[in-house]
């Protein structure tokens, strides 16, 4: 219900409108507050600033609830495709057969890269960090398709979502490819996406290659359980680089890079370097919780906190499930799954961390089984880039679909008052 906040400034009574949400979520619109009052609202870091309204995914931190298009994540892990969860966040409901039928068609028509995006590719040295070299082949994908820029061309962003979909994987094969000294591979439109994805990652001409199907579907479930998360950092900086209406594939790619840091989807591989540590340490993992509770140290236990989640993360505990359930089913003896559950129990009982509400997050268990799946760990951030795709591309049609005003916060300037230029022989 609509209401109104009443703010006193240096005496003077001003009154803004309210805003609820339709799961309660309570807003002030200050929007006419430095207008009025000459007053901005500073908020670093945007831990109390809402951007936008979004009608994409609702996420209750106290609570851990996270929903696609109001359908729970737990729902949505256990019975969907991920194709399907990528079109219901794009265009907003569950596709019908045909609807599903064509989606799928569209995108293995686009799976094929031009090759002259092989001549970018080759110029990255072999060691290089697949997150940069993602992060610059889809902003090289906007020169292959100029209509994405070109105001003047037809719109064609429908097309553009599907290229990406189907590209990013392609691409994403490729780096990892590089990087063992292999051919890359084709893909193969008979398989499904996941299976698409694993051939042209693990097949080799030499051999036959067939996808398993448990390994097929966990990755199913953990690229549906990094689909959307609301205005995390990557999908806020795909939404303020697209408000300055910069195209899709640059926005995306700018997304990438957000992500790659390791306070945000980067910390999959940090974290599985820290329980590699622990594991190689001797398995100690009060020592690791006293060097995180130690500020000096610079040393954070990664995977564990969340800016939004204060009592439990809802992926991190079907992740941790998937697993136990993986390993099992792959029968892989991995001591870092033991070791990440004696970390999560002891954290979880130190007074350190129940005062801070730190908690696993969807990066604490997602590498243990990207690793039993085959996937190296430096691929750990482009697998989540390639599940949260769809959420990035829903969130930018969205925002360009509300007419969003480009995006341009303010500041508080701290710095030198006016003073007068001195002549550098003078200095
Ligand atoms: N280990 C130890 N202490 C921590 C941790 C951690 N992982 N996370 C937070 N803290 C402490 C902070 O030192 C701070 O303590 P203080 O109040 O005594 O100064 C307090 O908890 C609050 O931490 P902030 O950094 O202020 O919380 P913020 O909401 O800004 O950060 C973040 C959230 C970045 C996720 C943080 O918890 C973190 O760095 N975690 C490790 C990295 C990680 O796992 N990132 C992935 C997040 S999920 C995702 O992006 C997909």
């Amino acid at each position: 219900m609509a209401g109104t906040a009443e703010l006193i400034i240096e005496g003077k009574s001003y009154q803004y409108p309210t805003i609820e949400g339709s799961e309660g979520e309570k807003a002030i619109d200050i929007a006419k507050l430095r207008d009025e009052t000459g007053y901005i609202t500073i908020d670093s870091g945007y831990k109390n600033t809402g951007a936008t309204k979004s009608g994409i995914t609702f996420l209750d931190g106290e609570e851990g609830i996270l929903r696609y298009r109001g359908y729970s994540i737990e729902d949505l892990a256990d019975k969907a495709s991920f194709l399907e969860v990528a079109y219901l966040l794009i265009y907003g409901e569950l596709p019908t057969t045909e609807q599903y039928a064509k989606f799928e068609n569209d995108i293995r028509r686009h799976t094929i890269v031009n090759e002259d995006m092989r001549r970018i590719f080759n110029g990255f040295p072999v060691n290089s960090h697949p997150m940069g070299v993602m992060s610059s082949l889809i902003s090289a994908m906007s020169g292959f398709y100029p209509d994405s820029y070109d105001d003047k061309a037809p719109d064609r962003t429908e097309l553009h979502i599907i290229r990406l979909l189907a590209k990013f994987p392609t691409l994403a094969t490729w780096c990892y490819k590089k990087s063992n000294g292999h051919p890359i591979n084709y893909p193969k439109n008979s398989l499904d996406y996941c299976s698409n994805f694993l051939h042209m990652m693990f097949s080799l001409p030499v051999e036959n290659y067939e996808v398993n199907p448990v390994i097929s579907k966990a990755l199913n479930k953990l690229l549906i359980l990094h689909a959307d998360h609301e205005q995390n950092c990557s999908t806020s900086t795909v939404r303020l680089v697209g408000s300055s209406k910069a195209n899709l594939y640059s926005s995306i790619s700018a997304g990438i890079s957000a992500l790659w840091g390791p306070l945000h989807g980067g910390a999959n591989q940090e974290v599985i370097e820290m329980l590699d540590e622990i594991v190689a340490d001797g398995g100690d993992v009060e020592k690791y919780v006293l060097k995180a509770k130690d500020k000096s140290s610079g040393f954070r236990l990664f995977g564990f906190g969340h800016r939004v989640y204060k009592n439990f993360d809802p992926r991190a505990r079907i992740i941790k499930k998937a697993a136990d359930d993986i390993l099992e089913t792959l029968g892989i003896n991995d001591p870092t799954l033991e070791v990440a559950k004696k970390l999560e129990e002891v954290a979880l009982t130190d007074e350190y961390f129940i005062a801070r509400k730190l908690y696993p997050n969807v990066d604490f268990y997602s590498g243990i089984i990207y690793r039993a799946l085959g996937i190296p760990t430096n691929m750990f951030t482009v697998m989540f880039a390639l599940g949260r795709l769809p959420g990035w591309i829903a969130q930018w049609k969205e925002m360009r679909a509300a007419k969003e005003p480009i995006g341009r916060p303010r500041q508080i300037y701290t710095g030198a008052t006016l003073r007068e230029f001195v002549p550098i022989e003078k200095r």
